[in-house]
C-alpha cells in the first residue's frame, strides 16, 4: 500500500493541482492514516475508523479532480461514483450497494495488476515459448542449423522485433460471452461464469500478427499462472481495509429549503441509504461479503444551491472533515494554463503539433489570457478552470480549422497582439489591466 507521506502527497498533487492546499492537506493526511493503521496490530486497527472528509467549493475548481488524480497515485482500491446517479428517474431500488460492487471490482483489477508485474518474468517466458512453438515449424531449415540453434533464431526474431506484424495461426480460448443480470441490491451473477465453468473448454483458430498473439496468450497463460481465489481473497481484504470511495456531487442529493415535493424526498432517501454505507455495514457481492466498516468516504460537491448543513443530520455527521476549496485567482488560472504538467497550453501545443505546427505562446499572451478568463468569470457566470477551455478553443478556433491544409502556416507564436484579435478585445474598452497578477 502506498507510504508516501502527507507531504509527498501534496507535492505529487501540486504537478495537476494548482492552489487548493487545505484540501490537498487533508486528503493527504487522510490518505497516510490509512498506512499509518495498517502498520498496526490486529486489535488497534479495529479501533481506529477512518475519518471521512467532505469537501466544497464553487464549480471548476479542483473538487472532482483531486480525486482522479489520487486515484492514479495510490496503491489502493479505488472508485469515484456521482451521488446524482442514485436518484435517477426510473431508476429501481436505488442501488447503493453498487458502488461497494464497484469498489471491489477495482480492487480485483489491481490486485491482479500487482500480481501480474510480480510474475512478468514466468510470464513473459511463457508466452515467448508458446510463441516460438507456432513459429518455429514456419522457419525455412537451413543447413546444418541444430534443433537448439533453430530455436534460438526464432527467438532471437521474437526479440529483434522485425516479425511482430508477421500473421500467424493460434488457438486460443472461445470464453462464452458473459450476460451480466444485475438486480438491484442483490448480488450480480454472471451467467457466462456459470455457464463457461460447466461446460467443455472450447478453443478456437484465429490468424492475428505476432504482436497481436502475444496479447491473447498473455492473457491466457495469466488466466492460468494466477491463483483466481487468493486474487479473490486478496482483493476482498484490501477492499475493506484500504477502500476509498469517493462520492461527488453530494450536494445534488441534499435538501434544499423548497420543500418536500418528489425529488427532495428522494434525495432525501438516498442520504439515507447512503447511511448504513459510511455507518458500517456488510455488502454482499459476488465475490463473497465485503465490510465497510473501514473504507474511507470522500464527498464533494459545489454546494451552491444546497448547503452541508442541508444534509441531513446524521449523514453530515459521518464526515467530521470539512475542506473548502477556494474560487481561483487570475494567477491561479494563469498556472493552470501554463504551469500543470498537464497544462492547457502544453495539450494544445501536442496537439497541432501532429499537423506540423509548431505553435508558442509568450509570456505576456498568457497573462492576458488569464486575465481574459479571470474577467469572463466575474462579469459573467463563474466557471472556475473550464472558462479556459472556452477561451482557448476560441482563441485558436481558426488554427485548430486550418491546420493539417497544405498552405496553413506552420509556425504561429500567440502574442498579446494575436490574443487580442482572435478574441475579438480590439478597439474595446477592456479594463483588464485592472487584473493584475
Ligand atoms: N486548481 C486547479 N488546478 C488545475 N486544474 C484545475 C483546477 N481546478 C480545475 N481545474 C481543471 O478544470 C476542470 C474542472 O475541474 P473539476 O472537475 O475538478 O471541477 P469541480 O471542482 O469538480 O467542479 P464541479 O463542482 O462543477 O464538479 C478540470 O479539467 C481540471 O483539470
Ligand atoms: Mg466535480
Amino acid at each position: 500500500m502506498l507510504s508516501l507521506t502527507p507531504a509527498q502527497i501534496v507535492s505529487e498533487l501540486d504537478r495537476f493541482i494548482i492552489g487548493q492546499q487545505d484540501a490537498k492537506r487533508s486528503v493527504a493526511v487522510a490518505l497516510r492514516n490509512r498506512y499509518r493503521r495498517s502498520m498496526l496490530t490486529q486489535e488497534q486497527r479495529d479501533e481506529i475508523t477512518p475519518k471521512n472528509i467532505i469537501m466544497s467549493g464553487p464549480t471548476g475548481v479542483g473538487k472532482t479532480e483531486i480525486a482522479r488524480r489520487i486515484s492514479k497515485i495510490i496503491g489502493a482500491p479505488f472508485v469515484k461514483v456521482e451521488a446524482t446517479k442514485f436518484t435517477e428517474v426510473g431508476y429501481v431500488g436505488r442501488d447503493v450497494d453498487s458502488m461497494v460492487r464497484e469498489l471491489v471490482e477495482a480492487s480485483i483489477r489491481l490486485v491482479r495488476k500487482e500480481k501480474t508485474e510480480q510474475m512478468r518474468q514466468k510470464l513473459d517466458r511463457a508466452v515467448q515459448n508458446r510463441l516460438v512453438d507456432i513459429l518455429l515449424p514456419l522457419r525455412k531449415q537451413k543447413e546444418g542449423e541444430d534443433a537448439v540453434a533453430r530455436r534460438n533464431a526464432v527467438i532471437n526474431d521474437l526479440e529483434s522485433g522485425i516479425i511482430e506484424e508477421h500473421v500467424i495461426e493460434i488457438e486460443v480460448q472461445d470464453k462464452p460471452v458473459g450476460m451480466n443480470t444485475e438486480i438491484p441490491g442483490q448480488p450480480e451473477m454472471n451467467m457466462g461464469d456459470l455457464l463457461g465453468g460447466l461446460m467443455p473448454k472450447r478453443t478456437k483458430k484465429r490468424k492475428v500478427p505476432v504482436k497481436e498473439a502475444r496479447k491473447l496468450l498473455e492473457q491466457e497463460e495469466l488466466d492460468r499462472l494466477l491463483d483466481n481465489d487468493a486474487v479473490i481473497s486478496d482483493a476482498l481484504e484490501r477492499a475493506e481495509q484500504d477502500g476509498i470511495i469517493f462520492i461527488d456531487e453530494i450536494d445534488k442529493i441534499a435538501m434544499t429549503s423548497s420543500g418536500s415535493n418528489g425529488p427532495a424526498v428522494s434525495r432525501e432517501g438516498v442520504q439515507r441509504d447512503i447511511l448504513p454505507l459510511v455507518e458500517g455495514c456488510t455488502v454482499n457481492t459476488k465475490y463473497g461479503p465485503v465490510k465497510t466498516d473501514y473504507i474511507l468516504f470522500i464527498a464533494a460537491g459545489a454546494f451552491h444551491l444546497a448547503k452541508i448543513t442541508d444534509l441531513i443530520p446524521e449523514l453530515q455527521g459521518r464526515f467530521p472533515l470539512r475542506v473548502e476549496l477556494s474560487p481561483l485567482s487570475a494567477e491561479d488560472l494563469r498556472n493552470i494554463l501554463a504551469g500543470t504538467d498537464n497544462a492547457l497550453i502544453k495539450q494544445y501545443t501536442q496537439l497541432l503539433g501532429v499537423d506540423n505546427i509548431n505553435l508558442t505562446f509568450t509570456d505576456d499572451a498568457l497573462d492576458l489570457l488569464a486575465r481574459y478568463a479571470f474577467e469572463e468569470n466575474e462579469v459573467h457566470e463563474n466557471i472556475g478552470a473550464r472558462r479556459l477551455v472556452s477561451v482557448m478553443e476560441k482563441l485558436l478556433d481558426e488554427v485548430s480549422f486550418t491546420a493539417g491544409d497544405p498552405d496553413a502556416p506552420t509556425c504561429i507564436t500567440v502574442d498579446t497582439d494575436y490574443v487580442q484579435s482572435h478574441l475579438g478585445l480590439m478597439g474595446k474598452d477592456h479594463n483588464l489591466s485592472q487584473y493584475i497578477l
